[in-house]
């Protein structure tokens, strides 16, 4: 059987990628002081000539307080732009497209040499801090423009859109969810209210990049099982909004830091039987529902091809993106393009996760 469905192009804004398969954001720990470095370029270099469409980097920084792992990458002055530019124009030889996610680690945010700051001050159990609540003042003249700024040296350094990091109880993320958001100003409250930072960073950077560059985001639809967390419901309505909004591409995400212990710790769940793969998969369908009008992204434990052909065959979306798969065999695509169609090798078991808390992103299968 031909993956034909999966291996046809499509576009996200103007931006044609040559087939389906996205890497999705997946941070490496692989950095030079914030730059992206030859090993990091090498890794990328590996998943373009292993076929991918669109790689979404490891999310970057928007600010040096929040690096997302202790050798992230970042963007946060214009000084990251050449090795920001190096790493882009080497992928683009290979015909494939590639995405910079831009975000703040918030309220999750280990790094001891900053205070962490969130919309406000509920302890995160897995640092044992409680951030400091952002003033509005500093929301509306530091947040949204370091994101703006940051996706402006995006554009300058050649990527071909942006992802905006607004899940996973990291900054954006914290203000979707009535758990970490209790703010009372017009940054917090309702759900219009607390999905407003998101607004306002998509419309300056609008301003500041012009209609076609490609604005995508990564989006919070729900906390799992944490209580007083936010609900599907009220992650269709977000996405309802988002979508109003004019993002030009949504892939949904859910879960974050303060379950630990559960499934819904990350959006990396441990899968241990084909049953529990796809586990965005209701999810979708629910945001397909809305007949928004950008293309969307599928994630979560996608590790069969012919499945994923009838996702695509039958518009439950658009692409198909993946993370430890790619980690384990980054070359996936192409395997599965020349005819095997074996599922991923990968076994969802998270060492790809903990490999990045002390050294670099690897796998412990190769
Ligand atoms: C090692 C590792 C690093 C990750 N880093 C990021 C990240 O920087 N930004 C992000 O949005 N998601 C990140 N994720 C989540 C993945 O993008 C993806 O949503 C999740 O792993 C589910 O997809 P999968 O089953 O294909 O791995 C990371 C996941 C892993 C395992």
């Amino acid at each position: 059987m031909e993956l034909k469905y999966l291996f046809s192009p499509h576009k996200i804004g103007n931006v044609l990628i040559k087939n389906r398969f996205v890497r999705s954001a997946t941070a490496e720990n692989m950095a030079e002081e914030g730059h992206p470095s030859d090993q990091l370029i090498n890794l990328y270099i590996e998943l373009a000539q292993g076929g991918v469409g669109l790689i979404i980097t490891g999310g970057i920084a928007v600010d040096p307080s929040s690096t997302f792992t202790k050798k992230g990458t970042s963007l946060h002055n214009d000084a990251f732009i050449s090795s920001h530019r190096k790493l882009v124009d080497s992928i683009h030889n290979y015909d494939t497209k590639i995405a910079a996610q831009l975000g703040h680690t918030g309220r999750q945010s280990s790094n001891k040499r900053y205070e962490a700051v969130a919309p406000s001050s509920i302890l995160y159990p897995q640092t044992g801090r409680v951030p400091r609540a952002l003033s509005t003042e500093e929301i509306t003249k530091i947040i949204i423009p370091s994101f703006v700024e940051s996706g402006r040296r995006a554009y300058e350094s050649g990527y071909d859109m942006i992802q905006l990091h607004a899940a996973h109880g990291y900054l954006l993320g914290s203000f979707l969810t009535p758990y970490t958001n209790h703010r009372t100003d017009k940054f917090g409250g309702n759900i219009f209210n607390r999905t407003r930072i998101l607004i306002d960073i998509f419309n300056s950077l609008r301003d500041e990049v012009g209609k076609e560059f490609p604005i995508t985001i990564k989006l919070q639809t729900q906390d799992g099982d944490l209580s007083g967390g936010l609900t599907l419901d009220e992650g269709l309505e977000i996405t309802k909004i988002v979508y109003q909004t004019g993002f030009d591409a949504i892939e949904p995400s859910g879960g974050g830091g303060d379950l630990i212990g559960t499934d819904w710790l990350l959006p990396s769940v441990v899968i241990k039987s084909p049953e529990e793969e796809n586990y965005f998969l209701p999810t979708i369908k629910e945001i397909r529902a809305l007949k928004g009008n950008c293309p969307l992204l599928l994630m979560g434990g996608i590790r069969n091809p012919l499945i994923a052909e009838r996702f695509i065959q039958e518009g439950t979306t658009d692409f198909i993106s993946l993370s430890r798969p790619l980690v384990c065999e980054p070359d996936l695509v192409n395997r599965w393009k020349s005819g095997d169609h074996s599922p991923a090798l990968c076994e969802s078991c998270n060492s790809c996760y903990y490999s990045i808390i002390g050294g670099i992103l690897e796998c412990i299968l190769n």
